[in-house]
């Protein structure tokens, strides 16, 4: 059986709202109540400088000054792709809520005094991997890494250096999509198009 995801007291919910950062927290914790894991995935689309698009999941850590920030290599795929080409997009899918939320905007570095705080706070396990990791790039073996993981373990017995690219990075939000499941495809759907004057906010329909 196919439930409506929507509560009655909560149809109007769309249209009265006036704050997507707002709405946006209120909805991620709600499905840090109902996502059975990892509430904060999220798809993080990417392009070359011609254009050419690629996407991948990675965990959206904080909401910061209007920005969504995420975590990783700088040398990756994308990591290279951001730095020749800064647009970017997050899709957001709550399954068992029924909801998705589209983000678009300029993607920037966070300081590195941030990317060294939230490395450090990651488990030692996480810290070596990615102080190993030559993220995307070609790998021999699976036994290479773990020897290279086993002998970081060794040279860095306390405090292990965070690498210079493994970096903070926030997604500027210049577009925010709001979409609800409602019953008979007569979804809601909201956008936030940031302007010199604010927020603007304009229906769609589904
Ligand atoms: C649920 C989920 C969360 C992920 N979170 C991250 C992340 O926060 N940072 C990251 O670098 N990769 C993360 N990954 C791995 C990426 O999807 C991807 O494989 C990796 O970053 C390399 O992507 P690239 O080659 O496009 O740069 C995650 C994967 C999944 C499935």
């Amino acid at each position: 059986m196919r439930r409506d995801a929507t509560q009655p007291a909560r149809q109007e919910f769309l249209s009265h709202v006036s704050d997507p950062f707002e709405l946006f927290l209120e909805w991620m914790q709600e499905a840090e109540a109902a996502e059975p894991n990892d509430p904060n995935a999220v798809a993080l689309a990417t392009a070359t400088s011609d254009g050419t698009p690629s996407v991948r999941m990675v965990l959206m850590k904080k909401v910061e000054g209007q920005g969504f920030c995420f975590y990783t290599n700088s040398e990756s795929q994308k990591g290279q792709e951001l730095a020749e080409n800064p647009q970017a997009s997050m899709c957001f899918h709550w399954k068992s809520l029924r909801r998705q939320v589209r983000i678009s905007g300029v993607v920037s570095e966070l300081p590195p005094e941030d990317a060294d705080a939230y490395f450090h706070s990651r488990s030692r396990g996480s810290q070596r991997a990615a102080l190993a990791s030559r993220q995307s790039r070609p790998l021999k073996s699976r036994g290479l890494l773990e020897v290279m993981v086993h002998e970081y373990e060794l040279a860095y017995p306390d405090q292990i250096p965070r690498p210079p690219h493994w970096k903070g990075y926030s997604l500027k939000a210049q577009r925010i999509e709001f979409w609800q499941d409602r019953r008979d495809r007569m979804h809601d759907r909201v956008v936030f198009q940031h302007t010199a004057e604010g927020w603007s906010k304009t229906l769609l329909y589904p």
